[in-house]
């Protein structure tokens, strides 16, 4: 543990700035990221090379932090009062007006949150005063790290780390779906089920244990997509991507996918309440973020699609 009161001011700094920083948490190492905005949380599923954009879990100081951005039944008040700080992410509906990013919640109606329990974060996320968003600090498909230099050897030197020694857990929180009205343990996870109220059904043996790919974890439109249009035909609006002289909603005017992947879910939000019938899309490059941006729209296309299954 090698923590100066000026490592947690410059990562404070650098999550204010837009940068991304590594923090340790009493489960894995995560890679941290202001949550209010959406481009600190494009440079992450950059930086973790994800195919996919993945909702993230957003960390709070404290629970009356957690209240400005979800919405706690009196059951998901009494859980966080028992479990936080600690390793338990509870998933409930955004607040109307809700500032974290939609990219962080890939652009779902829910936020996972969480309030961690190791010092180091609960330090940075008080000096920044903001919300970090952060998935475990591995590239994509790779073993979460749990020390410091397991961070370095998966994204480089280029990352400040906050060295906080070995994690007390070495495995992620437990996510607990506290959306509906039957709680559900999404992720098994540090805090075992034994330890959750048996009101949340699992003595019963009513408890669903979802696995990730049963998840419906995706938000798609409800207008049905065109892909790889180059102007609107009738009744359609058009998302641009790069150069276009007239089009009102366009991912990035200048081609730069990291603002696309920041902008994606905002603009299929105000697409979808427009009044067009549906939504055209301009071609997105199929490298970097933009595979990520593709197989999102590639998704959303497909639920419209009569010939194929909805997953
Ligand atoms: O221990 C942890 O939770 C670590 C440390 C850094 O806090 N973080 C972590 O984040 O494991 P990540 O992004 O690797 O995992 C996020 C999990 C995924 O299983 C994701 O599907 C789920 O949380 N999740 C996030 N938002 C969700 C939502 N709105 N609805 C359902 N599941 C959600
Ligand atoms: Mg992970």
């Amino acid at each position: 543990m090698t923590i100066s009161p000026n490592d947690i001011s410059r990562a404070a700094e650098l999550l204010k700035k837009g940068e991304l920083v590594a923090l340790p948490t009493e489960t894995v190492y995560g890679l941290g990221g202001n949550a209010l905005s959406d481009m600190a949380v494009a440079k992450i599923f950059e930086t973790k090379g994800r195919p996919s954009f993945n909702p993230l879990i957003i960390h709070v100081a404290s629970l009356e932090e957690a209240m400005r951005y979800a919405t706690f039944s009196d059951a998901a008040t009494a859980i966080a009062k028992k479990f936080w700080p600690g390793p338990l992410t509870l998933v409930l509906p955004r607040k109307r007006g809700c500032a974290i990013s939609l990219l962080a919640s890939a652009g779902l109606d829910t936020l996972a949150i969480r309030v961690p329990a190791h010092p180091v974060a609960q330090a940075l996320l008080q000096e920044s005063g903001l919300p970090i968003a952060a998935p475990s600090a591995n590239r994509s498909g790779r073993l979460s790290p749990t020390h410091a230099e397991h961070v370095r050897e998966e994204l480089g030197n280029d990352i400040f780390i906050l060295d906080g020694g070995a994690c007390e857990f070495g495995i992620e929180s437990t996510v607990l779906d506290m959306n509906g009205d039957t709680p559900a343990i999404l992720r098994p996870g540090a805090i075992i089920a034994e330890r959750l109220p048996s009101s949340l059904g699992r003595e019963q043996g009513e408890g669903k244990l979802k696995s990730p790919g049963q998840l419906e974890s995706h938000y798609a439109p409800n207008k049905p997509l065109r892909l790889n249009a180059t102007e609107a035909w009738a009744g359609e609006v058009l998302l641009a991507f790069g150069a276009h002289a007239t089009a009102e909603t366009n991912l990035s005017p200048t081609g730069n996918l990291r603002e696309a992947a920041a902008n994606l879910f905002s603009m299929l939000r105000k697409l979808d309440a427009s009044a067009a019938t549906s939504i055209a899309v301009m071609p997105i490059p199929n490298a970097g973020l933009g595979v990520a941006i593709n197989d999102r729209l590639t998704r959303a296309a497909a639920a419209h699609d009569p010939h194929i299954p909805r997953a």
